[in-house]
């Protein structure tokens, strides 16, 4: 993309041929993130770069373009360039301090909702960006939600998103469940970091915080954290709900297992993976 494009060269259409080469290398989906770059310089939505395609965006939009292309082209997710991703139908603010959400999370938050008891208290450990407990929120506005998470920018992204999405949630920063009461909760769940230290997946990560993403040599510390210490706050009956890896649902079974958890299941997302693990923690023994 030079300074001086020609007439041709400065619309829409040309600027999306332009960036669309130059992402190629750099993203699977090089086409979508140049449209969404695009539409949000212009503050249009994405119909607009179909219907106007011979629009030609002014100089300082075109710079402002070129900017997040070439930001987007040397590893910067889309969403962070936009401040913005989309989860379970609702726009969460999103910044480095925290994951950016993905899909995957919904079988998580879907298995949630259905299965919550009413008038639950529910505590979502390393919430980031807030995704799950606002979408519970907002969802099961029956239930009492706290969110946790260790990283202090990462809580206020997620408070500013309660705010926006006007839900309550109660914040705590901590380390999982330690600042937690004994018995003092009828659900726990969970994304918590599942990616093996040294994994391959990780370099195109790279933008994202390591401590949202990686747990350990098998990636199932945090995991090892939550479950040992799940028995101690949930209620008996209570519930632990828990995402991991596509290939890690036998570990995490085997973990609530040792842990003395009952009824254990993994559930699958859309590509048939087990990508979410629960079990109910054992009623206490009548002494
Ligand atoms: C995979 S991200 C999940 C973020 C969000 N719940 C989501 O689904 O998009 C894991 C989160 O756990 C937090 N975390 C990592 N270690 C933690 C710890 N020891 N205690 C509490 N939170 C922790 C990270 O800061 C990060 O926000």
């Amino acid at each position: 993309m030079s300074d001086q494009p020609s007439a041709d060269e400065a619309t829409v259409a040309a600027l999306l041929r332009a960036a669309r080469a130059l992402l190629a290398e750099r993203s699977d989906t090089a086409a979508l993130d140049a449209e969404l770059l695009l539409a949000a310089t212009l503050g249009k939505p994405r119909s607009f770069l179909y219907a106007w395609p011979d629009h030609a965006p002014t100089a300082s939009v075109r710079a402002r373009f070129e900017a997040a292309v070439a930001a987007r082209s040397s590893g910067t997710p889309v969403a962070y360039t936009l401040g913005v991703k989309e989860f379970f139908g609702i726009d969460l603010a999103v910044n480095p301090s925290v994951l950016i959400p993905r899909p995957d999370t919904e079988t998580l938050v879907e298995c949630a909702i259905e299965r919550i008891p009413m008038g639950s208290a529910v505590v979502d450990l390393g919430t980031g960006s807030g995704a799950v407990a606002v979408v519970l929120a907002r969802e099961r506005p029956d239930c009492r939600l706290l969110a946790t998470d260790r990283s202090l920018p990462a809580l206020r992204v997620a408070q500013g998103n309660a705010r926006h999405h006007d839900c309550q949630v109660a914040w705590l920063c901590a380390d999982w469940t330690s600042a937690l009461a004994a018995r003092s909760v009828d659900v726990l769940l969970s994304n918590p970091p599942y990616v093996a230290e040294g994994d391959p997946h990780l370099a195109a990560l790279a933008a994202e915080p390591v401590n949202a993403l990686v747990s350990g040599r098998d990636g199932l510390d945090a995991i090892r954290a939550i479950v040992a210490d799940a028995p101690r706050v949930l209620r008996a009956g209570g519930q632990l709900l828990l995402e991991h890896g596509w290939d890690q649902a036998a570990a995490v079974r085997a973990l609530l297992c040792e842990a003395g958890f009952e009824a254990l299941e993994s559930v699958r997302d859309l590509n048939g993976h087990e990508r979410v693990s629960l079990g109910r923690r054992a009623a206490d023994a009548i002494r």
